[in-house]
């Protein structure tokens, strides 16, 4: 049995005597359903296009021309991704009771169009979108109808304010379920993080928060020195084989 076939085996005992697990995913789990990362070498998203430029809070407010060109375009390139099989083995694990809860920072929505129930999507998700002046709550879909038609920015039909999509910039505070996240780390027994550079904050603190820390990343990340394992592979092909043998230890 070779280094990663071990490994593997490993992450999956611990899954299975873990009274209580949670993951934490990121873009790397999304590349293999056709979506690029931000930092991968040679491919990141934040290789081409400044982030501060697409998707701040700054960028929005003070030239919103410039954000539904770049920014949005990001956020509606994921609208017809599809999971893969690392999303569905996570789906499944829930069902199963493996583990208890997906924390995302994703917002391309897959873990959901995978079957996942308990998902914390901690930097927001491209469904909706809001109003900033009233808060009413709109559709991703009426919103990029209106940028469409040349409505920029998209504008409020209750009161007349600025339309933004309900992810969170750079420069927003997090949504509340990141400190739901946040008390479900702290109380588990197991974070496997699965492509994640954990480059940034606050999101990337779970990884030191948790009693036991796994990775499955291609890169390195920050917190690689806290890992009891980490796996150097791809998500898909790494959460099935852990799949495959959690299956051959429940046979036994
Ligand atoms: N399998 C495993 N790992 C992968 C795969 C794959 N198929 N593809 C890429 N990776 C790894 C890369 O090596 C990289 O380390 O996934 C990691 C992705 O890191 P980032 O691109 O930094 O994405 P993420 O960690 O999700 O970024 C966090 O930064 O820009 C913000 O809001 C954005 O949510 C994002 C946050």
């Amino acid at each position: 049995m070779d280094m990663q076939d071990q490994a593997i085996r490993r992450v999956a005992e611990a899954i299975m005597e873990s009274g209580s697990v949670c993951v934490l995913t990121g873009a790397g789990i999304s590349t293999e359903s056709g979506i690029p990362d931000f930092r991968s070498p040679g491919t990141g998203i934040w290789e081409r296009v400044d982030p501060m430029e697409a998707l701040s809070t700054a960028v929005l407010y003070n030239n919103p021309r410039k954000f539904y060109s770049t920014g949005f375009e990001i956020i509606m390139s994921m609208q017809d991704a599809r999971p893969n099989r690392a999303h569905h083995v996570l789906a499944r694990f829930e069902k199963e009771g493996l583990i208890d809860a997906v924390i995302t920072q994703n917002i391309d929505n897959l873990h959901h169009r995978a079957g996942s129930e308990k998902v914390l999507e901690v930097h927001g998700d491209t469904r909706t979108g809001y109003c900033i002046k009233c808060g009413k709550r709109v559709s991703i879909r009426l919103l990029a109808d209106k940028v469409g038609s040349g409505q920029i920015p998209p504008v409020c039909e209750e009161c007349g304010g600025i339309l933004r999509p309900g992810v969170v910039l750079f420069g927003d505070m997090l949504p509340d379920c990141f400190n739901e996240a946040w008390d479900l780390v702290k109380r588990c027994d197991l974070l496997l993080v699965i492509g994640s550079s954990l480059n940034v904050g606050p999101v990337n603190n779970l990884a030191s928060l948790c009693r036991r820390l796994m990775i499955v990343n291609i890169g390195v990340t920050p917190y690689d020195g806290l890992a009891e394992i980490i796996i150097r592979d791809k998500a898909g092909q790494v959460l099935d084989s852990l799949q495959r043998a959690i299956e051959e230890r429940s046979a036994r």
